[in-house]
């Protein structure tokens, strides 16, 4: 991960919506396509109700990933895995505020471990609930989704974003967004405050390994969108 910090918008394609007979051929798909990061959500079928994969999937997808590999941890408990994610090559890391009592902790172990330390927020958990990690984490992942699922309708969280980029003030925090992103909301988002947007459904939609063009399309889209 680059060690320097700015706020220009990256598109962070989430592998959820990738063709899960082929991570290898669409990681490098999306980043020949424009992909600034990629994003992997993991999920443990207890934190949220569906299952994708765990450290020794996030480790086969490492060498495809040139850029950033952005590990969405929707699991509980997360300590007990934070090294396994480091070894299988996570530049960030990002935990649930509401994944278990010791969020502090957990920021700690990841960036002990080596790597950058992201907190994410579910649409009901106010901003105030990161107000004392701020210099902790490098990351905050604002979820404009009921984690779990791509594909689902975008919730407005302006205000919080807004909220939030007030709050992190000029530390170098990324404001993330995670759900529902696509051309038509991503304008408001970055207008709020944010600057990585993960999109899934919207970068995959009507591509493939064998028309990867699609992507590229598609995240021009979202980016050109979010800078107007
Ligand atoms: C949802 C995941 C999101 C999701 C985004 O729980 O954290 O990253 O894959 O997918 P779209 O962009 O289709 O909402
Ligand atoms: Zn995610």
């Amino acid at each position: 991960m680059p060690q320097s910090f700015d706020r220009t918008v990256k598109i962070a394609p989430s592998i959820l919506s990738a063709d899960f007979a082929n991570f290898g051929e669409e990681i490098r798909a999306i980043e020949a396509q424009g992909a600034d990061w990629i994003h992997v959500d993991v999920m443990d079928g207890h934190f949220v109700p569906n299952l994708t994969f765990g450290p020794p999937a996030v480790k086969a997808f490492r060498p495809h990933v040139k850029s950033v590999m952005d590990v969405h941890l929707m699991i509980s408990p997360v300590d007990p895995y934070i090294d396994a994610y480091a070894e299988a090559g996570a530049d960030v890391l990002t935990a649930h505020v509401e994944a278990g009592p010791h969020i502090h902790r957990t920021l700690q172990a990841i960036r002990a471990a080596g790597m950058k330390a992201g907190v994410a927020l579910n649409p009901g958990t106010p901003a105030e609930a990161v107000a004392h990690l701020l210099d902790l984490a490098d990351l905050v992942c604002v979820m404009t989704v009921n984690p779990g699922f791509g594909g689902q309708k975008f919730i407005d969280m302006s205000a919080k974003i807004r909220a939030l980029r007030t709050m992190i003030g000029d530390r170098p925090v990324h404001i993330e967004i995670d759900g529902g992103v696509d051309p038509s909301t991503a304008p408001l988002v970055v207008a709020a405050g944010a600057d990585v947007l993960v999109a899934g459904s919207a970068v995959f939609r009507g591509g493939s390994v064998d028309a990867p063009e699609i992507y590229g399309t598609n995240i021009a889209a979202i980016r050109a969108a979010a800078t107007a």
